[in-house]
Order: C-alpha cells, then structure tokens, then sequence
C-alpha cells in the first residue's frame, strides 16, 4: 500500500531539495510506494506545477501520484505524514520568534484540517518557524490526534552539533553518537555533548576526551550551533534548505524506522512536567529513542548545574512563545 505523505510550503526552497529525497524513497524506503499530496498558496499554483513535472520527469519508481493543490482538506485526507514547512522565513537580523505572528495563523488552520481529514495516526513534523511553537499551535488545534504524533524539527541542530564535533576530533560524523539539542529551535537551544560519545580507532570515547578542550565543548561549539541558522542566512541570502530537508528526512526515517541501539536523536516533541525538569505543554526537543513508530525520551541523563542554568533558559522562552502564540490564535 503506498504512503500518502504531505508536504506544505511545496513550492518553496526547502521542498525543492526534500521532495526528491522522499519520492526516491530515502525517507520510508526504496520499495514503499508514495502518494505526494502538495499544498502550496494559490499564488504559487503556477510555480507547484513546474515542481510536479520535474517530479514526473525525475521518472522514480516509487512515486505513484503527486496531488498538487491549495486546498487543505485535498492536501490532508488520509495522509500518513504531514511534513509541514510551509511558513514564512527569516530574513537577516530577524529571530525566528520575530515569526510567530504572521506564522501562528498556518499552523491554527493546518491543524485544525489535519483533526478534520488526516488519519487519526498521522505522524506530523513541524518545520516552518518557530518550529516548536508552531507544532504546539498544530497540536492543540488537532484535539482528536494523539499528542505525541506531533513534532517539531531540531535534527538540523543536532546534525550541524555532530558536524562540528566530527570536525574538531578528525573523524566522519558517522563516529559522533548521543548528541543532543535541548529546548527550543532558536538561539536559546542547549547543544549538549556532554554524553556524546566519538568512535576513535574502533572505541567509543567521551566526546569530552576526544575533543580535549573544554573552553570549546561549553563555549564556540554551544553558540556556533545556536547561531548556524543566522550564519546561512547571513552568507545564502536566504535560509537554509538543503541541509533543513536532509534533517526532515532523517527525522521522519528515524520516527517511521527506528534509531540504532546504540544512538538517539533529538526532536521537538510534547512534555509531561517529568522529564528533566521541563514544565508540562511545551514541544521542547529532547533526546529521544524511537522504535515501532513511536518516541521515548531517553531518562537518567546526569544534569549539571551548566546544563541545568542553559536547559531553563530555552524553556523560559518556549513558555514566552505559547503564551504569545495562544493569544494570537484566541481571535
Ligand atoms: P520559502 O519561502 O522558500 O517557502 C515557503 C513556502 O511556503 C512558499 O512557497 C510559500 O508560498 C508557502 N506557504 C506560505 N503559507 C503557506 C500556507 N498557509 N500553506 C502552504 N504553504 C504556504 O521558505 P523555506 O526556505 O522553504 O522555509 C520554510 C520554513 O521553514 C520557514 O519558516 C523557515 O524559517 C523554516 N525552516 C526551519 C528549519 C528548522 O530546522 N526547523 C530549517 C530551515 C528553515
Ligand atoms: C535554520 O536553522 O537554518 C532555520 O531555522 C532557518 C533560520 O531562520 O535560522
């Protein structure tokens, strides 16, 4: 049976890269059928028409139908995945807070669509900003969709973390595991290696043995990462797409797929009030395993008084965004 999967903002830069990547199945796999149902707005129709036939002429055996529309109730019925990206991005000297206004109205309608006509086991990844916000709007405007189908994209984060340390200690990114993005996908998040482990000639090591510079592990290698998204844009013009649909495709691969034993990843998802001291009803990214579709914040983490200080930040600001977004979306 083929996989109905959604894509929103499908005209834009990031879908450019992302669409190829799901179509040519490294996302649900080289042998899974995928319907794509597009949905961009109606100004755009003209440009999605051009990404539909591109799509066409990429002639990949997997992709069974692509819905091009404007339309969210044809974008969402029955669908498996929504990848929600579609939003208006940052532009240089914006933070992605500066967002949540003109963004918070998307995520109202598209979720409540996706309670109306997706499939009650729909798994959603928010990618438009503030993701974390967005993607809590999406939930709670989605009552009947079970909250932990709902997430929001923190791999980019944890992709450029690995990078850098990968970078710092001479090996490829492959030997970095147990990286995590704490909190919000904003210059508040915490990238944390404090339980990193870097593979050297065949052994796992602490991350902190490998990269031996502590200075660095708790200073450039922190604000590089929550700064990266400012530096692309800074450079490109514009905000980062390719590496931002490489990161949705891991998400979703990893949710539908399952993480290694011996690894976790990060993603923006619900809080309980019980895991590390985060407050309940935020999508605050956490370190997660994923197995049979499903997430587990990974427990027990040692929580130092610098982690302790830099985890409550982030989530001081997610409790600013919901409160700021909640009342947008009351009118
Ligand atoms: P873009 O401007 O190139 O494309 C956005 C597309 O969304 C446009 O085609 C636009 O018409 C469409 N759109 C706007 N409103 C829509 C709606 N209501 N329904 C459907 N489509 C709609 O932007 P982009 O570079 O592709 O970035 C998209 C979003 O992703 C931005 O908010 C950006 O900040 C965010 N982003 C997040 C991450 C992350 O790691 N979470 C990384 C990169 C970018
Ligand atoms: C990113 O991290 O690259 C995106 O969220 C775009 C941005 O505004 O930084």
């Amino acid at each position: 049976m083929a996989l109905r999967v959604c894509v929103t903002g499908a005209a834009g830069q990031i879908a450019y890269s992302l669409l190829y990547s799901v179509a040519k199945g490294d996302v649900f796999g080289k042998d899974q059928p995928v319907i794509l149902t597009l949905l961009d707005i109606p100004p755009m129709m003209g440009v999605l028409e051009g990404v539909v036939m591109e799509l066409q002429d990429c002639a990949l055996p997997i992709l069974q139908e692509v819905i091009a529309t404007s339309d969210e109730r044809e974008a969402f019925t029955d669908i498996d995945v929504a990848m929600l990206v579609g939003a208006m991005p940052r532009r240089e000297g914006m933070e992605r807070k500066d967002l949540l206004k003109a963004n918070a109205k998307i995520f109202k309608s598209q979720g409540k669509s996706l309670d109306q006509y997706a499939k009650k086991t729909v798994k959603v990844v928010v990618v438009g900003n503030p993701a974390n916000t967005n993607a809590l709007i999406a939930m709670k405007c989605a009552p009947s969709i079970p909250k932990e189908n709902f997430s929001c994209l923190t791999r980019l984060d944890q992709n450029r973390a690995k990078s850098q340390i990968a970078g710092k200690c001479s090996v490829p990114t492959s030997a970095v595991k147990k990286v995590t993005i704490w909190g919000n996908h904003s210059s508040t998040q915490f990238p944390d290696a404090m339980h990193a482990v870097v593979v050297k000639d065949g052994k796992d090591i602490q991350a902190s043995e490998a990269v031996n510079d502590d200075a660095w592990l708790k200073g450039d290698f922190i604000t590089t990462v929550q700064k990266r998204g400012a530096a692309v844009i800074a450079a490109r013009k514009l905000s980062s797409a390719m590496s931002a649909a490489k990161a949705i495709c891991d998400h979703v691969r990893d949710w539908v797929q399952g993480t290694a034993d011996d690894d976790w990843v990060s993603m923006g998802v619900i809080s309980d009030g019980n895991s590390y001291g985060v407050p309940e009803g935020l999508v605050y990214s956490f370190p997660v395993k994923l197995s049979g579709g499903k997430w587990t914040i990974v427990d027990g983490l040692a929580v130092d008084a610098f982690a302790r200080e830099k985890m409550d930040v982030t989530a001081k600001e997610l409790v600013e965004e919901r409160d700021a977004a909640f009342a947008f979306i009351a009118d």
